[in-house]
């Protein structure tokens, strides 16, 4: 039985069919912790049953925690409840070979982004130099190194925790000659150290994905260059969310000065509430 559909069937002898099936579809797993992302309607202590059942059932699973909902405040944290297991939320979780050390209740993590952090990783080419702006523990910029052997990648957070785990991660994963990290604001450190120097710029914080765009441009070298946005839409009834992203990319860059504009392609990366979804855009752009 797949992991998915053993967590469904816990989930269902522990709660009952109808909370099981808000549930089931919320529990991540991180390395050695299960995480349940909690509904808004729900208490986290209803979940101390499944959370027990988990560590009895996965023996791989050493402590559950309770993600409730939301993200906050600039470094993009959830608020945790200890539900089961070991009191601990440090742990080595494993993505596409690559090992991140993180610590889930310091430094974003989100295992939705797995696939994206490799479609990246896949467009970037041998001897490119990158800047991830919101580079979290690591995960884009370490991935990309392993696979697709860029020159640079200047890593940027500005979470203390972020860097602390991203240096980490750069010697775990051996990519120490590639993944740069830096501690600071993304705008601040571009103007002061990458002016004029990458061909390949991530902006993986939807909030500020937009006002820092006049930072991605100065990043690039001769004002030519690849720019990976994450944005969130709101879209009515009938409206494609990726139409809207793009219009308001392009506008951005118009605005901006920006005068070739190729849109090489857009997805949406997630749902993340009643018509509001996380979108990527891929361009390619001359100043
Ligand atoms: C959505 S998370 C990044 C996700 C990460 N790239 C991943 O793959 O998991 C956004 C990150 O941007 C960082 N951040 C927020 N404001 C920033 C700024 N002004 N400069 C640099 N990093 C910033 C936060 O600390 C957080 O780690």
């Amino acid at each position: 039985m797949s992991r998915g559909k053993f967590l469904r069937k816990i989930a269902r002898e522990v709660l009952g069919d109808e909370k099981a099936r808000k549930i089931w579809g919320r529990i991540e797993i991180i390395g050695d912790i299960a995480v349940i992302r909690v509904p808004f309607d729900m208490d986290p202590e209803e979940l101390i049953p499944l959370a027990e059942k988990i560590i009895k059932e996965l023996p791989y699973v050493k402590s559950v925690w309770a993600g409730l909902p939301g993200v906050e405040g600039p470094y993009r944290l959830r608020k945790y409840v200890h539900l089961a297991g070991e009191k601990r939320s440090e742990t080595i979780y494993k993505e596409h070979g690559c090992l991140f050390k993180v610590d889930i209740t310091k430094v974003y993590v989100s295992p939705t982004l797995n696939y994206e952090h490799k479609r990246i990783a896949q467009q970037v080419k041998p001897g490119e130099i990158v800047v991830n702006m919101f580079a979290g523990a690591g995960f884009f910029s370490i991935i990309a190194a392993k696979y697709s052997k860029p020159k640079i990648v200047h890593s940027i957070d500005i979470n203390p925790y972020a860097h602390k785990y991203m240096v980490i991660n750069i010697k775990l994963n051996k990519v120490e000659d590639i993944v740069k990290p830096y501690l600071g604001d993304a705008a601040k450190i571009v103007e002061r150290q990458l002016v004029n120097t990458c061909d390949r710029v991530l902006m993986p914080y939807p909030e500020l994905a937009l006002s820092y765009l006049k930072y991605a441009l100065k990043a690039l070298r001769s004002g030519k260059g690849y720019i990976h946005v994450y944005l969130h839409i709101d879209a009515e009834k009938g409206e494609n969310p990726l139409t809207i992203g793009e219009k308001q990319l392009i506008n951005e860059l118009e605005a901006l000065g920006v005068r070739k504009i190729d849109i090489l392609n857009k997805r949406i990366v997630r749902t993340i509430g009643p018509r509001k979804y996380q979108v990527v855009i891929d361009s390619y752009v001359e100043q």
